[in-house]
Order: C-alpha cells, then sequence, then structure tokens
C-alpha cells in the first residue's frame, strides 16, 4: 500500500465528495465549505452491504402490518415528537449548539426510566463529571450504565456483551473508528461513526440516540451530512441567554415531522412545558402596544404566543428591518403589502420584530399578528389582551384561510381569549368557537377598520 496519500475534497455542509477544491459545492450551492481529506486506503466496513443471511424480496401484502411497538422514554415531550416513544432498532440523532442542552436531555432520559437498561456512552466528559451532572438532574440512576469510551470498536463490543434497551452516544464528533485513518470529527470518521451506529441498531434492535454539534454558522461537519442516514432528527433550538429551549422534529422514518416540544432549562434540568401556551403569551394586565398574540400550530398541537413589534422613525438614512425567530424578508414583504395595500406610511421607519419566548416560527398563519404587532407599535395603539389572530396575508393584501382553525380557535378558547381574527374564507366547526367571538375579515383593510374599532 505505499504511494503518496491521496487526498478528496468533502462538502462539510452536505457531505458531497469531489476530487479537487472547489469554492462553491456542485451539490449543494453552498461557498467555502470544501475541506481536504485523506482518501481512505479501505473500504469502510459498513454501508449498505448484506449482512447475515442473503435477503429476497417479499411481496408487499405478504408482509404482516404490525405496528413498531414504540419504547416510551418516559418524557412526554420526547415521546410525543417522536411520535409516541422511540422505535427499536431506529437511530436517532439529536442536533444543537453546544451548550444548548443535548447531554442534559439525553442524561435526564435514562435517569427517568428505570425499567429501561441504559448504555450511556460519553465521550465528552469523565464518569465523575457524568455522576455530577446525574446528580443534579435527580431520578432514580438504577438500570443506567455509563461509558467513557470513544473507540467506536470497544463501544459496540461492549453493547453487543450488554445488550442494553437503550444506547445513547454522545457525541458523533468524540467518536472514531480505527478502520479510518483521519481524526476524529472528520467529515468521513463522523459518516462512518454513524453507519455503524445504524448497521448496530438494525442487527440488534437497540434504539440508539447519538448527539451531534452544529456551529452556530450553520452544519459545520456534522448532523447535516448525517440527516438522510438516520431515521429521525430532532433539533435543540433556543437563545441561550433564555431559559426556554425548543425541540424541534425535522425529519422522522416513524412519525410526523414539525412536531416540537418546548422545555425549560432550571437547575435540575430540563422541565417539560406541556402547555406553551400559559408561557409564551403575555402576562401584563392591560395590552401594551407594539404585541399580538397568534394562535399557531406546530405539526399537532396549537399554541399561542406573542409577537412584538417596535416600530421607530429610522435614525439613519436608510431604514432597518431586523427580526428574531421570524423571516426578515417574509416581514418585508408584509410591510411592503401594508404601504400598497393600506396606505400605511412604514418606508421611513426602523421596524423591529421578535418573537416571544426565542420561538422560530414558520407557520404562515403568523403574519396577522405580525401587521398587527406593526401596526399597533406605528401607532402606540394597545390591542386589548383577549384578543389573537391567525391569517395568512397575501400580496394583494387578502387574508387566506390557515389550516386547522378550529383547533385554534377552540385553544383560544381555552386559553380565555374573546375574540379572533381568521380570515372571511375559513371554514370552521361553530363548536369549536363556544365562549369566543370570531371576527372574519377579508383583506388588510377590513382588518384595520375591525381592530381599531375593537
Ligand atoms: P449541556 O447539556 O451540557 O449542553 P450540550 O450537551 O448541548 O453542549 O448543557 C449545558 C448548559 O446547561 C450549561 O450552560 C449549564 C446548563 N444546565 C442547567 O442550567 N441546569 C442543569 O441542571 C444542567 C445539568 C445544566
Ligand atoms: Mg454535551
Amino acid at each position: 500500500m505505499a504511494g503518496k496519500v491521496k487526498t478528496v475534497w468533502y462538502c462539510t455542509s452536505c457531505g458531497n465528495e469531489s476530487p479537487k477544491w472547489m469554492g462553491r459545492c456542485p451539490a449543494c450551492g453552498e461557498w467555502n465549505t470544501m475541506v481536504e481529506q485523506p482518501r481512505e486506503s479501505r473500504k469502510p466496513a459498513s454501508g449498505s452491504a448484506p449482512v447475515g443471511e442473503r435477503r429476497r424480496p417479499v411481496q408487499l401484502r405478504d408482509i404482516s402490518a404490525a405496528g413498531e411497538a414504540r419504547i416510551s422514554l418516559h418524557n412526554g415531550e420526547v415521546d410525543r415528537i417522536l411520535g409516541g416513544g422511540i422505535v427499536p432498532g431506529s437511530l436517532v440523532l439529536i442536533g444543537g449548539e453546544p451548550g444548548i442542552g443535548k447531554s442534559t436531555l439525553s442524561l435526564q432520559i435514562p435517569l427517568h426510566c428505570n425499567d429501561l437498561r441504559t448504555l450511556y456512552v460519553t465521550g465528552e466528559e469523565s464518569v465523575n463529571q457524568v455522576k455530577m451532572r446525574a446528580e443534579r438532574l435527580g431520578g432514580d440512576a438504577g438500570q443506567c450504565y455509563i461509558f467513557s469510551e470513544t473507540l467506536m470498536e470497544n463501544i459496540l463490543s461492549e453493547a453487543r456483551s450488554m445488550m442494553p434497551q437503550l444506547m445513547i452516544v454522545d457525541s458523533v464528533q468524540t467518536m472514531f473508528t480505527e478502520t479510518l485513518d483521519s481524526a476524529p470529527g472528520s467529515v468521513s470518521q463522523i459518516k462512518e461513526v454513524a453507519a455503524q451506529l445504524l448497521r448496530f441498531a438494525k442487527e440488534t434492535g437497540v434504539p440508539v440516540i447519538l448527539i451531534g454539534h452544529i456551529t452556530k454558522d450553520g452544519f459545520i461537519a456534522g448532523p447535516k451530512i448525517l440527516e438522510h442516514i438516520v431515521d429521525v432528527v430532532l433539533q435543540f433550538e433556543g437563545e441561550n441567554r433564555g431559559s426556554y429551549r425548543i425541540l424541534r422534529s425535522i425529519k422522522n422514518r416513524f412519525g410526523s415531522t414539525s412536531e416540537l416540544a418546548v422545555f425549560e432549562m432550571t437547575g435540575q434540568g430540563l422541565r417539560e412545558v406541556s402547555n406553551p401556551s400559559e408561557l409564551l403569551i403575555p402576562m401584563h394586565e392591560q395590552g401594551l402596544s407594539g404585541t399580538a398574540v397568534s394562535a399557531m400550530l406546530d405539526g399537532s398541537r396549537p399554541f399561542l404566543f406573542e409577537v412584538q413589534a417596535l416600530v421607530s422613525s429610522a435614525a439613519y438614512g436608510t431604514a432597518q428591518r431586523s427580526a428574531t425567530g421570524f423571516d426578515v424578508r417574509r416581514l418585508n414583504m408584509l410591510l411592503a403589502v401594508l404601504e400598497r395595500r393600506a396606505g400605511f406610511h412604514l418606508s421611513a421607519k426602523d421596524v423591529f420584530l421578535n418573537m416571544a419566548g426565542g420561538l422560530r416560527v414558520s407557520d404562515p398563519a403568523c403574519d396577522l399578528a405580525v401587521i398587527c404587532a406593526v401596526l399597533s407599535s406605528n401607532f402606540d395603539f394597545a390591542i386589548p389582551s383577549d384578543v389573537c389572530f391567525a391569517g395568512e396575508v397575501g400580496l394583494s393584501g387578502e387574508i387566506r384561510p390557515v389550516g386547522q382553525t378550529d383547533r385554534r380557535i377552540a385553544e383560544a378558547a381555552r386559553l380565555g381569549f374573546r375574540k379572533v381574527f381568521v380570515s372571511s374564507f375559513s371554514s370552521f366547526d361553530k363548536k369549536s368557537a363556544e365562549g369566543i367571538q370570531v371576527v372574519k375579515v377579508a383583506d388588510v383593510p377590513a382588518l384595520v377598520k375591525a381592530l381599531f374599532k375593537s
């Protein structure tokens, strides 16, 4: 095997391989993401190569439709976003920025699952550090085994002899396999470690939770290149300075995506917030100007949260537009609609927008609350605190209906809201609107009229 070391270039964003350097990855279009790595001298031992006995194609109708038996992780929120517990033999990736709470959550799970024999592999902390953390988190560590190791061969042989009911690996960036020469954390190591864990999970039926770091400016050498290997991708989000953490399902082979779970980081670990509305809607008695409550839906669960806007005269020549938790291009579009379709002059104003609790919102139903918060701040007019909104705004200023309006209305009514604004084109069940006044508006001018009248 003599000869000069051959190298290959990898895109750290999507994992695309190229024989030479390129400024822009042809596969994902990202700039400056190619890194050089030695070409591995031997074929990785994993991949999709068949293992064990040779399989044959089976007719679909002959396959028994036994539903997957799921294992409960005794954490209501995690179970829910997984689709009702973890599926045996599945590989679940939990990604997030350093310090957001991945290790905390993954240690908390086995501590609260006394009936589940768990192997917790840590490549980042010593067993003593894990013990100290476990003491903060409380819970019974009855069946939790801690293994401080980074070599995959050792980890897998230990796991095969112990046969845990759940395995947790923290983190993919610290693990490495002897079959490759490259350093831990390199693209090829990360892919190979994940592929070996996937093979282990599929062969033994042990569910594996894999932790992966994501850096602030994107997905450098990590979870992004694993998304197509693993079964489920959960991503931690949240502002580090705030105490709320949002776990979002980005991919789920066994359930729905766009589910999200809310946690609060406390001195004793992550507390489940099973009713996020109660945290994300305002506590102030008298309405303040610049806030509006949106009835949004994440996957299967409706909840309400506050949109905050601040509109002020631009201090410098060009107006600033900034949005936290909301797409700034969408904000610009909504401002243009207000300007052109309803005659509000906002082009010389700075507009700042913020979603309560560090939430990142993509539900189009929030448009209505966004424009109401902007108008409320602009005119220093407080929207009554028992009013909420659910509707999408179109380019011609029309207000369009959004999915599952009934459930949004019912949730608003349950939380004591007295009035909800929706599109005139929405259809909903009268029953869901018990105890709440539903105001139907067709376009932005009609909304403004109805709002300022209320
Ligand atoms: P951690 O789980 O170590 O983050 P990650 O594994 O994603 O890098 O979380 C670290 C942060 O959480 C740290 O700043 C301290 C804080 N924390 C608490 O506030 N309460 C706790 O009970 C624990 C264990 C951590
Ligand atoms: Mg950690």
